[in-house]
């Protein structure tokens, strides 16, 4: 089966848990909830919709291997590596504010070659696989055209507790509060990355993520024409919880703020 073929097949599993975590939000009850770590949650809700994903993942690629947030398959893989975050966004879900999303990464050995975000509550499917375009339910995306911080709204994360780089990402702020667009933290990366893909953000920057948090946004904003690196402008972006990600024309500026602020 192509990699055309298997992204319309991924497109449908992350519906169909996305149409299920919808559904759980309804009824979701707030005692319901885990506490992994200070500010990391994991509800019931997180956990059956990986179940799902993966039951049928397994069924579509057999033999193919996977990393996922919640642990329920720990398969090796020869060939393929599914990526996957039932619920990206859980402390949105759990608050009932928007985004959250599905996130189901491809690797083909080192490589991802296919991604799908699902944002569940505007209802937007972005998706990619090598060789294709980056589409938003079914149309194609590109990143914007814009060049300096100042044409430049940006999005990040703020990590959870971590104090290690606060006057990093404070001096990051600082520049940026003064001389672009503004600021957001939309709350779940894989969107963050789909946003920057569709040219609604130049930029993203977020340290202490996980593969399963970028690895199909990743995919959708390369091919869309953006740009991925680590701090230091490197490839370790996808294991190394250090993530730069742009549009084409604004990486140089970028990329140079980050590793500065951060790689003192
Ligand atoms: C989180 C989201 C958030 C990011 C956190 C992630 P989760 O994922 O992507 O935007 O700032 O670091 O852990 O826990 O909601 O799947
Ligand atoms: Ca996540
Ligand atoms: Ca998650």
């Amino acid at each position: 089966m192509g990699l055309e073929k298997i992204c319309q097949e991924v497109i449908e599993i992350a519906k169909a848990a996305g149409a299920f975590i919808a559904g759980e939000r309804t009824s979701f009850d707030l005692k319901l909830v885990e506490i992994k770590g200070k500010a990391n949650f994991v509800s019931y809700v997180d956990k059956k919709a990986e179940e799902m994903i993966v039951d049928r993942l397994r069924k579509l690629l057999p033999d193919s291997g996977f990393i996922t947030e919640e642990g329920t398959a720990f398969d090796s893989g020869e060939k393929f590596r599914w990526v996957i975050d039932p619920l990206d966004g859980t402390t949105n879900f759990i608050h009932g504010a928007p985004p959250y999303a599905v996130s189901i990464g491809l690797m083909e050995a080192d490589e991802i070659v296919l991604g799908v975000v699902y944002e569940i509550t505007k209802d937007e499917c972005f998706y990619a696989w090598k060789g294709g375009k980056s589409m938003l339910n079914g149309r194609e995306i590109k990143v914007s055209e814009a060049s300096t911080t100042e044409e430049s709204l940006i999005v990040t994360g703020f990590p959870y507790g971590e104090v290690k780089n606060s006057d990093a990402f404070i001096d990051t702020i600082k520049h940026l509060m003064v001389h672009s667009h503004g600021i957001r933290r939309l709350g779940s990366a894989a969107t963050d990355l789909s946003y920057v893909a569709a040219g609604r953000f130049e930029a993203f920057w977020e340290t202490g993520l996980s593969p399963w948090d970028v690895a199909a946004g990743i995919l959708i904003l390369q091919l869309a024409g953006g740009k991925v690196s680590d701090f230091h402008g490197g490839d370790n972006f996808l294991f190394g919880g250090q993530i730069v990600a742009t549009n084409k024309n604004y990486f140089n500026e970028f990329q140079s703020l980050i590793e500065n602020n951060y790689c003192k």
